[in-house]
């Protein structure tokens, strides 16, 4: 495990050599204007799926399309990676299901959608990285592959026409209950496990993920004439709501950053009781996290208070727009 994280790691440092690495890119005038945005066309997994929920309530893209009046196009499925090429798992993936149906009802003239006025934005990388998946080395891929593959998204839909992005990089997964180094047996993983070896893997896949990703949309930007690139840094904001949590969340409860609103203890290996909980009403506001894995609505809420933002043409501490 840890020579799959050296190795990750060394590529990383050759990239870091890269003059433009880490510069400011947000002069200002490369955002979308104010009251352009009038579709959002979202794709990625349960992080942003509408009907499979993560935070057991509403998901972030149906409240930034009400805060911001925007026609929601949504294509996300939960347990979604990028493509099944590269870490195959069951669920509808970006680049064998999510964008052939999109394309698929852009020929047919089921949706028709002006470039100027919609906004793709991508959230995926939580079940690439996971535990199906690179943290397990269940898949002969590696981080590289799969970034990649997040970028040509991109460049995929630029060539179908597509102009304003929004790419959502990694969250901070070893801060989830399922990655941290005080875990415990639960839904997603009741086997035995070294805690502290998966936070500290799991933290060098963001970091490093999310790295290459910007170095690699900073290194097409020229090629991608009239595109608006933004990239919506999850990473840094869930980092916030976790060190300082009372600037976000809201619930009647005391603020909770560490365990979930439906937490669920297994015994180890699976034996017969399971001890679940749930915090009802709103005490649920108080959290982080909606279960082992996945953020709370109130999480949720900020991230669609961002992207809204964004869609009406207001800047964003979260957002660096490469072009
Ligand atoms: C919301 O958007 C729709 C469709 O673009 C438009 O007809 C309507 O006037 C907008 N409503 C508000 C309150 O801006
Ligand atoms: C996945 O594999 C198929 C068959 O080899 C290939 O046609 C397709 O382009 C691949 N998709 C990606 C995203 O690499
Ligand atoms: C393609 O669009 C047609 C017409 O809307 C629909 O009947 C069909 O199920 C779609 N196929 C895919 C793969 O999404
Ligand atoms: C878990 O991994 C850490 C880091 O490699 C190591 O220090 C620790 O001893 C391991 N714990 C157990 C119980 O094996
Ligand atoms: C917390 O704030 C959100 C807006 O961000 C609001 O919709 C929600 O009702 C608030 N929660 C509580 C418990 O007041
Ligand atoms: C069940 O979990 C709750 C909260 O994690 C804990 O307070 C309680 O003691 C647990 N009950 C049992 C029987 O383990």
């Amino acid at each position: 495990m840890f020579s799959r994280a050296f190795t990750l790691i060394s590529s990383v440092v050759i990239f870091a050599i890269y003059p433009a690495a880490g510069q400011p890119y947000n002069d200002g005038t490369k955002e979308v204007t104010l009251g352009q945005i009038k579709n959002l066309v979202t794709f990625g997994d349960s992080f942003t799926d509408i009907l499979s929920t993560s935070d057991g309530r509403t998901s972030w893209p149906i409240y930034a399309a009400s805060y911001a009046n925007l026609t929601l196009y949504p294509y996300a499925h939960a347990g979604a990676t990028c493509s099944n090429n590269l870490t195959h798992l069951s669920s509808p993936s970006v680049f064998e299901s999510q964008l052939p149906a999109y394309y698929n009802d852009t020929s047919t003239g089921t949706i028709h959608l002006s470039p100027a006025s919609t906004l793709y934005t991508l959230w995926i990388g939580t079940n690439d990285v996971g535990l199906k998946s690179l943290l397990i080395g269940h898949d002969s891929a590696s981080l590289v592959d799969v970034t990649k593959c997040m970028v040509n998204w991109l460049q995929d839909l630029y060539t179908r026409g597509a102009r304003n992005f929004l790419f959502q990089n990694m969250i901070p997964l070893e801060k989830t209950p399922l990655y941290s180094k005080n875990s415990w047996p639960n839904r997603y993983w009741h086997l035995e496990r070294n805690t502290t070896e998966w936070n500290v893997f799991m933290r060098e896949l963001t970091l490093s993920g999310n790295e290459l990703t910007s170095l690699m949309l900073q290194a097409i930007v020229p090629t991608l004439h009239g595109a608006h690139i933004g990239i919506f840094d999850t990473h840094s904001l869930f980092a916030d709501m976790s060190s300082n949590p009372a600037k976000y969340l809201n619930g009647t409860a005391a603020l909770n950053v560490d365990d979930a609103v439906n937490k669920c203890v297994y015994e180890l290996n699976g034996g017969p009781t399971t001890n679940c909980t749930t915090i009802q009403g709103t005490d649920r506001d108080s959290y982080l996290w909606y279960d082992e894995l996945h953020p709370s609505e109130q999480a949720e809420r900020i991230v669609a208070q961002v992207i809204a933002q964004v869609a009406m043409g207001e800047g964003n501490k979260w957002i660096t727009w490469l072009s």
